[in-house]
């Protein structure tokens, strides 16, 4: 695999695997497929959740200028302290912190929370952690969306075993799943909404 986005690690710890220092998924990626399905709007809040570079987090600011912003946030210190100093006085927020903790952003105060390439071998435990703070900091029937690599063979990657399919993060996330993008050659994005999953 080329090492933009992880290398195959077979050895490595489930931690040591989510240490991804300068990996980006940013050449695999349909942008342009992803903001389409996005809709973003000027003036939205949108939090770019493991932003690494923040590539992205830069796109999505000039989605929502003038009034809106975007936070970026990455446990990565150096990115992130990288990424402060390139944006000062933008409207990006670049913070230091784990998607799977409190995050200092106010409650239903967001329109998108996107975390592209960021999940994969994330625990059930993490992944309830992750939904609840997205459930918190969401408003209401707004987006969460997952960008993952494909659950099968690929020429680069994480292991499959740590993948996750579409369907295992419909079973893992209790938000109503919206819809399933093919958002480039080996990555989908899985939209759900904030709201409570309806029962059958
Ligand atoms: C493969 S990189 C992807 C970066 C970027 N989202 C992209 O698509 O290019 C994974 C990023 O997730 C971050 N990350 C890992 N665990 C995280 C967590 N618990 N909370 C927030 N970010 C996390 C890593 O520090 C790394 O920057």
């Amino acid at each position: 695999m080329s090492d933009a986005v992880h290398g195959s690690g077979s050895e490595a710890s489930q931690e040591q695997r989510h240490h991804h220092k300068g990996k980006s998924s940013e050449k695999f990626l349909n942008k342009e497929l992803i903001l389409q399905a996005l809709s973003i709007q000027p003036g939205q809040t949108i939090l770019d959740a493991g932003c690494g570079n923040g590539y992205m987090s830069k796109i999505f600011a000039q989605e929502v200028t003038p009034s809106g912003k975007v936070y970026a946030l990455d446990p990565d210190a150096e990115a992130i302290e990288a990424l402060r100093k390139e944006t000062q006085g933008t409207n990006i927020e670049a913070l230091n912190g784990d998607v799977t903790q409190p995050i200092p952003i106010e409650p239903a105060s967001v329109d998108l929370m996107y975390l592209s390439a960021v999940v994969h071998g994330f625990s059930k435990p993490k992944m309830k952690d992750l939904s609840e703070e997205a459930q918190r900091i969401l408003k209401p029937e707004a987006v969460l969306a997952i960008v993952e690599i494909d659950k099968k063979e690929t020429p680069f990657g994480p292991p499959l075993k740590i993948r996750f399919s579409p369907e295992e993060l419909k079973e893992m996330v209790p938000l109503t799943p919206l819809k399933t993008i093919q958002v480039g050659e080996h990555f989908y994005m899985q939209l759900f909404q904030n709201q409570d999953k309806q029962e059958n």
